[in-house]
C-alpha cells in the first residue's frame, strides 16, 4: 500500500503540520472519539494520581486493583481482565495466539490493526468480503462465514458501523477455534451492550472479547483498553509481554473510571442521548446532499459513497480545516469513499456547509 495513504485517522500533528496550521484549528472528524472534552472528573482523579506519586513509583505490573475494578464493573472474575496499552496492544497479543490456530478470517472493508498485528508474528490471513449494501437494521446478523478456523470481529463495525447480534457471533464459536471480538465502539450504542459478547467469555475458552476506554471518555491519548478472555490465555500474555504496559496514571484513571459507576452511568447516558438524536440527524442530512450517497450506522461514524471519487472533496475539507477518514486503505473501499465522525450539531453544521459548498 502506497505509504502516503493513512491508516488511522487522528493523526492531527502531522495534519497540522501538512497544513500549515495549529492543532487546535482543526476539526478532526478523521478519528471517531466523541466530540467532548474527557470528564472533568477524570481530571481530578488524574491529579489525585499525582499527588499518590503515581509518577515516581513503578505501576504495580499485575495491575491488580485494575482488573477487579474492570471485573466488578463486568460481574466477572478479575482473572479473565487483563488491561493493556490501548486496544491496540491486545490486538497484538490475540494475534500470537491466532497464528497458533493457523489462518486468521478478516473482513473487508475493515479495521487495517488487525493486519499490522498478524504481520507483525507473519501470521497469515485471508479475507472475506462484506457486501456493501446494508440496512438501518440494528443489530444485524453476520452475513459472512470464515472458512478458516479464526475469525476477527469488529462489533460494531469499523468502518460501516453495523451492529452485529450477538447470537450471530455466538454461532461461530461452535465453528471456529478462536473468535476475537473487539468491541471498541460497543459502549457508545445504545443497547449495544445487550449484543457483547463478554457473558460468553467464562464458557468459551476460544473467545478473547477486546474493548477500550479511548472513544467512549475521548481519552486515546491516555491508552487503556482491556482484553476478557480464559484466565489462562490472559496469564500467558501477561507472561509474554513488557512488565508494565499501562503507565500508572493511566491505571489510576482506569481504577478511577470503573470503580466511579455515577460517572459513568451519568456519562454513557449523555453519550446514547447525543448519538441517538444527533446520529439520525446527521445520515438524513448528508443523504440529502447530491453527488454522495450515505450509509446508515449504528455509531458514532458514517461512510459515504461519491460516484466519482472523493478525494478533491477531501483535499478542499481540509483547507477549511475539516479533517474526515481517507478510506483507500480499507480493503474494497477507495478513492470513492470518506468516513465522518459524528460531532456536535455546531461541528456537524460546519462539516454538512463545507461539503455542500464544495460539492456545488
Ligand atoms: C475497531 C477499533 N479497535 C481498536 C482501536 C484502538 O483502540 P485503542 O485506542 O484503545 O488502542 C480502534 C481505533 O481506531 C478501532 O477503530
Amino acid at each position: 500500500m502506497n505509504s502516503n495513504i493513512p491508516i488511522h485517522g487522528g493523526n492531527i500533528t502531522e495534519e497540522a503540520r501538512r497544513l500549515g496550521v495549529k492543532q487546535s484549528q482543526l476539526l478532526d472528524a478523521s478519528a471517531s472519539l466523541v466530540p467532548f472534552p474527557p470528564p472533568k472528573r477524570l481530571r481530578r482523579y488524574l491529579f489525585q494520581a499525582l499527588l499518590n506519586n503515581s509518577l515516581r513509583n513503578y505501576p504495580d505490573c499485575n495491575y491488580q486493583n485494575l482488573r477487579n475494578a474492570i471485573a466488578a464493573f463486568h460481574g466477572i472474575e478479575p482473572s479473565m481482565v487483563l488491561p493493556g496499552n490501548g486496544a491496540a496492544e491486545l490486538i497484538t497479543w490475540s494475534a500470537r495466539n491466532a497464528i497458533e490456530k493457523g489462518v486468521s478470517t478478516l473482513v473487508a472493508p475493515g479495521f487495517h490493526d488487525y493486519e499490522r498485528a498478524l504481520n507483525c508474528w507473519e501470521g497469515k490471513y485471508i479475507y472475506v468480503n462484506l457486501p456493501l449494501n446494508w440496512s438501518c437494521l440494528s443489530p444485524q446478523d453476520i452475513p459472512f462465514s470464515p472458512s478458516t478456523n479464526v475469525i476477527w470481529i469488529t462489533n460494531p463495525h469499523n468502518p460501516t458501523g453495523q451492529l452485529w447480534s450477538r447470537a450471530s457471533i455466538e454461532r461461530l464459536l461452535t465453528i471456529c477455534d478462536l473468535v476475537i471480538c473487539d468491541e471498541a465502539f460497543l459502549s457508545l450504542v445504545p443497547h449495544g451492550e445487550s449484543q457483547s459478547l463478554i457473558p460468553l467469555a467464562k464458557d468459551n475458552e476460544n473467545l478473547i472479547v477486546i474493548r477500550s476506554l479511548t472513544k467512549l471518555f475521548a481519552i486515546a491519548g491516555l491508552r487503556l483498553g482491556y482484553a476478557i478472555s480464559s484466565a489462562k490465555r490472559l496469564q500467558q500474555w501477561q507472561s509474554w509481554r513488557d512488565p508494565w504496559p499501562l503507565n500508572g496514571l493511566a491505571s489510576a484513571a482506569g481504577i478511577a473510571l470503573m470503580r466511579d459507576k455515577d460517572l459513568s452511568k451519568q456519562w454513557t447516558s449523555k453519550i446514547h442521548k447525543w448519538l441517538q438524536k444527533e446520529g439520525p440527524w446527521m445520515y438524513n442530512k448528508l443523504e440529502m446532499i447530491s453527488g454522495i450517497k450515505a450509509y446508515p450506522s449504528s455509531t458514532n461514524f458514517y461512510l459515504i459513497e461519491g460516484k466519482e471519487s472523493l478525494l478533491n472533496l477531501q483535499s478542499d475539507l481540509n483547507k477549511r480545516n475539516i479533517l474526515v477518514r481517507d478510506c483507500r486503505s480499507f480493503h474494497n473501499l477507495g478513492e470513492n469513499w470518506l468516513r465522518i465522525s459524528l460531532q456536535t450539531k455546531k461541528n456537524n453544521l460546519r462539516i454538512l456547509s463545507a461539503i455542500k459548498t464544495i460539492l456545488k
